[in-house]
């Protein structure tokens, strides 16, 4: 790391932790789990983990449904336990960033409990949006937005008024117009910072401010399919055209709010960050949610569906650095999380994944890492039965949801569940997973584990790695990246399926993604799906 500040340029690690360790054998992930592993997050070198929600709720969305943001739920233990994973994170150096849903809470939430039990035009009411509905009895709902999990944006109440919900019905939308909404939430940012935690990812950080709710979409089913992340059977065009202008998401009054939520963190010492899921377009939108006096680092999502295409990558990395230099933020490079693909299905198997992620470790800014991402875990074809997801459950299974992603992580091979707890685990682990175990690939050289490792501790000490520092491009053949990062380093992606040799006089080999390249007499010869960091 090359910043003075420590988010600037950290490599951050998601825990989903419902999927990470189960240290009380009920199938879950835990708290404790999480603690059991700091040791294994601290050797594998990242700096700080960011947390997936482990707040009270019925677990309707994993956790996204929150009905007590301050609170632990009892499936991943107590509030002392948080206290304690944050105090054990931070004696291992490590920070550590929570979620925060300011979109909408659970429908279990004492708030919208009481809204339900109150009538029309209520102060109750007016903290979420309800509306009479369309229709000569108001039986039709008020506009015809879908939700992102699909089905109506809109669910009927039992005295016939409707209220909105973006995701799933049992996640209200919260009316961020109401002043009780922005109280509440300093609320919970102040008793998580108190408590010791570094730093928010703010969930559909787009959302909150919302203009136009009667007014229904021109295509709203399309819409949809833009606005996921795991739908990449959409052109970039049509993305960018439909996500253009949503009356729900991205409007002016969302800045208004992350200001004072800044203010806030500022009140705080040791470098407090935001991180903000918003999935906007045009890409330079992005860029404003960090600008000076807002948010710090914003997800580069654009970059993340991008397919493994030397052009289309240069592009977006320039595009990213040239949109964020202008606000003063640095870029962050991100290849899945908890909503995606992994990164080796996406991209086309376990050598392209790791040519990439050796590509976004050596980019200025800083990088995410989801949990079994350096193991170079698949995404998982499970049957349907095992499908949780609103989103397989809303669409009838036409849409298979994100549990793909989320099946809980092996740790030691020859342990029931690979060691990731003694209950039977609440997605099913492939019985071909052994392969992938923490002490399988801890002990193989070439593994994708090993790499990660090498990498992220090149990340703490070239010079050159990390920071903001300038990359300056190469001319390279067609399918490859070439460009150095100062001091003294090369980096060369080649995204063919055949080799391809190049002159690079005066280097040696730092890291390669994988073996087979040659450098003889100043010629490179470098590997299919490859990249390789070069010493001057
Ligand atoms: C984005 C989260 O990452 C996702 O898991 C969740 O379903 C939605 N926001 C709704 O909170």
């Amino acid at each position: 790391m090359n910043s003075q500040v420590w988010w600037r340029d950290a490599a951050i690690y998601q825990v989903y932790p419902r999927s990470f360790r189960d240290s009380n054998g009920d199938g879950e992930g835990d708290l404790q789990g999480v603690i059991e592993g700091l040791p294994y997050l601290a050797d594998l070198g990242v700096d700080a983990i960011w947390l997936s929600p482990f707040y009270k709720s019925p677990n309707k969305d994993g956790g996204y449904d929150v009905s007590d943001p301050r609170d632990v739920d009892p499936r991943f233990g107590t509030l002392d336990d948080a206290a304690e994973l944050i105090g054990a994170a931070h004696s291992r150096g490590l920070k550590l960033i929570v979620d925060i849903v300011p979109n909408h809470f659970s429908s279990e939430h004492e708030w919208f409990k009481e809204a339900i039990g109150s009538p029309r035009g209520s102060a109750a009411r007016s903290r979420f949006h309800f509306y009479d509905g369309r229709g000569e009895n108001g039986e039709l709902p008020p506009n015809n937005w879908i939700s992102v999990f699909r089905g109506p944006a809109w669910t009927r109440t039992p005295d016939g008024q409707w209220y909105l919900h973006l995701f799933d019905s049992s996640q209200p939308d919260l009316n961020w117009k109401n002043p009780d909404v922005s109280a509440d939430f300093e609320k919970t940012l102040r008793f998580w910072l108190d408590l010791g935690v570094d730093g928010f990812r703010i969930d559909v950080a787009h959302g909150g401010a919302k203009d136009n709710i009667l007014i229904d979409h021109p295509n709203p089913e399309r819409l949809i399919d833009a606005l996921r992340l795991d739908f990449l059977d959409i052109s970039e065009t049509e993305r960018a055209g439909l996500l253009a202008d949503v009356p729900f998401f991205d409007r002016e009054g969302v800045h208004e709010i992350y200001r004072k939520w800044r203010a806030v963190l500022d009140e705080y010492s040791g470098d407090r960050m935001t991180v903000a899921e918003a999935f906007v377009y045009p890409s330079s939108r992005a860029a404003r949610y960090v600008r000076p006096g807002e948010l710090n680092q914003v997800f580069n999502f654009n970059f993340m569906m991008l397919g493994w295409d030397a052009a289309a990558m240069r592009a977006s990395i320039e595009k990213t650095l040239a949109e964020l230099i202008d606000v003063q933020a640095p870029a962050t490079w991100v290849l899945n999380n908890h909503d995606t693909p992994r990164v080796v299905t996406r991209i086309g198997g376990a050598r392209k994944a790791r040519a990439l992620a050796m590509l976004t470790h050596s980019l200025p800014g800083g990088i995410y890492i989801y949990q079994g991402e350096e193991l170079g875990l698949p995404s998982v074809d499970l049957p349907d039965e095992a499908r949780q997801d609103p989103a397989f459950i809303r669409s009838g299974g036409s849409d298979k949801g994100r549990d793909e992603c989320r099946v809980p992580i092996p740790w030691i091979a020859s342990e029931p569940n690979y060691g990731y707890g003694t209950g039977n685990p609440w997605l099913p682990q492939p019985d071909t997973w052994a392969q992938f175990a923490m002490d399988v690939e801890a002990q193989d050289p070439t593994s994708s584990l090993t790499l990660y490792k090498e990498s992220l501790k090149l990340r703490h000490t070239h010079p050159a790695l990390g920071g903001e520092g300038v990359l300056t491009w190469i001319d390279a053949p067609h399918g490859v990246m070439h460009f150095t990062r100062e001091p003294g380093l090369e980096v060369v992606v080649n995204t063919l399926d055949t080799d391809v040799s190049m002159e690079v006089k005066g280097k040696s080999f730092l890291l390669q993604s994988a073996s087979g390249s040659l450098l003889q007499d100043g010629v490179l010869t470098i590997s299919a799906n490859t990249t390789i960091w070069l010493q001057r």
